[in-house]
């Protein structure tokens, strides 16, 4: 082992070596993610900006796309990251799942360019295959499609035989399990239909159905693993926690799938049942923050990596209001009726991914920087600890400044163009013409600017955190000094 506080790939497993390549090519999407994010904002404000360019669809493709795929290659670098430790067995299969990362980055290039430089053309089969197919936020065309599902069903088996070796805990089974699923449903949206409700109704199957059950169980399970490894939290009350989260997140998120059926012609019973089972959706979100702040209280916050530990908190938080409350806010259909569609739904969209997903990847990163530098110790008062900090107020206060224009925008578009106006294509430009509303977009674009900053503080802080830092961190956190 190297010296401490120097960045060394001689201090990870073979599971973390693969995981720091998915975390690198996570992160530089997060920036594409933003940049395109910046750029469809200025449209809202100049609507020439870029026309014939980027066009504002292209922008907006690209920044939920790219927000979709660094998120999964977070959640795959972060199960990698863990399995070795979790299994207490090399990972299974390292070469291929090598050899994977590399096919799927460069497809994820490709996709990317192919957006970039075909952004107008006739809707055909050949289009469908080769250059877009259309659903938002799994827009990838159906030869990239098919590579994805490849690419999973490798790092599924790597993950699968490296415990079958290994040693079987409760987080590496639910993890087994949910992979299983959230590999399954995106074959949802894959196959075309010219019946744009069928197209919908299963689409939503990937969509809802990812990030609300098999993403928030994922992310239950790698929150579980970093509980562990930060404050060192005994495994048998985390995998507790984590069977009752489970059991409640798929209890309601599977049939709370109805509030999206509300309205593209599904039958009426769905009303029902989406808005009763949606509604209790918050009540797993509830279990996540009281498990969070009660490990945290046990430990007396105890933890040998703040930003991370920072990182997790926030993740419970982000997740209990992103996803539990602003969800809530328009989940009941007489509720829906008005709010459908508007910029609340982003309002919602943007509090929730970032809240709930962002944050946990945001985590796993300062664990891989924390690790990569021979396990420092990451104090509060960590040489240059401002930079984490600064980096983490900025991108919360752009968020939440966001959400707030965007929840005001929404409330405006719900009262004059659906309230007062009846839906009408006359509301819809008066709405958009409000003050509210057009004061609302220009503070999402302030705040964008703030979240941007934030974005290259924490680059920065990724790169040099820990660096001046000599204190090695008690191995009493280890996973493994644990019986599973
Ligand atoms: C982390 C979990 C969640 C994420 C990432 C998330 C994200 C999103 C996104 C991006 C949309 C917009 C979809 C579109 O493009 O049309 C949306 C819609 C919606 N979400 Fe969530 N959501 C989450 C959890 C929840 C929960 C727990 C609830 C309910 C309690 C909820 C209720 C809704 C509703 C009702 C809509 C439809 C909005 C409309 O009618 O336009 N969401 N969600
Ligand atoms: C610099 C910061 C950002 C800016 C300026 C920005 C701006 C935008 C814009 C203009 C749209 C298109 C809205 C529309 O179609 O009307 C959008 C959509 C979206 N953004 Fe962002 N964004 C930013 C960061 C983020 C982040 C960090 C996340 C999540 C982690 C995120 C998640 C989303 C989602 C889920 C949608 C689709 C929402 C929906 O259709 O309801 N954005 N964003
Ligand atoms: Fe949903």
């Amino acid at each position: 082992m190297t010296a401490l506080g120097v960045f060394d790939s001689a201090n990870l497993n073979g599971g973390q070596k693969l995981a720091m390549k998915y975390f690198a090519v996570s992160l530089a999407l997060f920036g594409a993610q933003v940049l395109f994010g910046v750029l469809a904002g200025l449209q809202y404000l100049f609507p020439d900006f870029l026309y014939g360019v980027i066009d504002f669809s292209v922008n907006r493709t690209l920044h939920v796309n790219a927000l979709v795929v660094w998120l999964l290659y977070g959640f795959i670098g972060g199960t990698y990251w863990m399995l070795e430790d979790e299994a207490d067995h090399k990972v299974v299969g390292l070469g291929l799942g090598n050899l994977i990362f590399w096919v799927l980055t460069l497809a994820v290039v490709v996709v990317v360019l192919v957006y970039l430089l075909v952004q107008v053309g006739p809707a055909e089969m050949k289009s469908i295959w080769l250059i877009n197919e259309g659903r938002e936020y799994i827009e990838a065309p159906r030869w990239a499609d098919i590579g994805i599902v490849v690419a999973v069903l490798v790092f599924f088996f790597n993950v699968v035989a490296t415990f079958a070796k290994g040693r079987y805990t409760g987080i590496g089974g639910v993890l087994v399990m949910d992979l299983l699923a959230l590999a399954g449903l995106y074959l949802a949206g894959m196959f075309y239909t010219p019946n744009v409700s069928v197209d919908q109704f299963w689409w939503w199957w990937v969509i809802h159905l990812w990030v609300e059950a098999t993403w928030e169980v994922l992310v239950g399970c790698i929150m579980a693993y970093m509980l562990i490894v930060t404050l060192g939290v005994r495994r048998r009350i985390v995998e507790t926690w984590l069977y009752i989260e489970v059991a409640l997140m798929f209890g309601s998120g599977i049939l709370g799938l109805g509030h999206h059926y509300f309205w593209i012609g599904t039958p009426q019973y769905w009303l029902t049942i989406g808005g009763f089972f949606s509604a209790l959706e918050p009540v797993p979100l509830v279990a996540m923050v009281v498990h969070a702040v009660f490990d945290s209280g046990v430990h007396r916050l105890k933890n040998s990596n703040h930003p991370a530990l920072a990182w997790t908190i926030a993740q419970a938080a982000g997740n209990f209001f992103g996803a539990g409350v602003w969800g809530f806010m328009h989940t009941l259909p007489q509720i829906n009726l008005y709010t459908h569609g508007t910029q609340w739904s982003a309002s919602h969209g943007h509090l929730a991914f970032f809240g709930a997903y962002s944050t946990a990847v945001i985590a796993f990163f300062y664990l891989a920087a924390q690790k990569s530098r021979g396990n420092v110790w990451m104090s509060g008062n960590l040489a240059g600890g401002w930079k984490w900090k600064w980096s983490m107020a900025f991108l919360w206060m752009g968020m939440i400044g966001m959400t707030m224009a965007l929840l005001i925008a929404g409330y405006e578009q719900s009262q004059i163009e659906r309230a007062i106006e009846g839906s009408s294509w006359v509301g819809y430009f008066t709405a958009q013409a409000h003050p509210w509303f057009v004061q609302a977009m220009k503070w999402r674009q302030i705040s964008g600017y703030l979240f941007s900053l934030g974005y290259v503080l924490l680059v920065w802080d990724l790169f040099t955190i820990g660096k001046r830092e000599t204190r090695p961190i008690a191995e009493l956190h280890a996973p493994s000094a644990q019986p599973a």
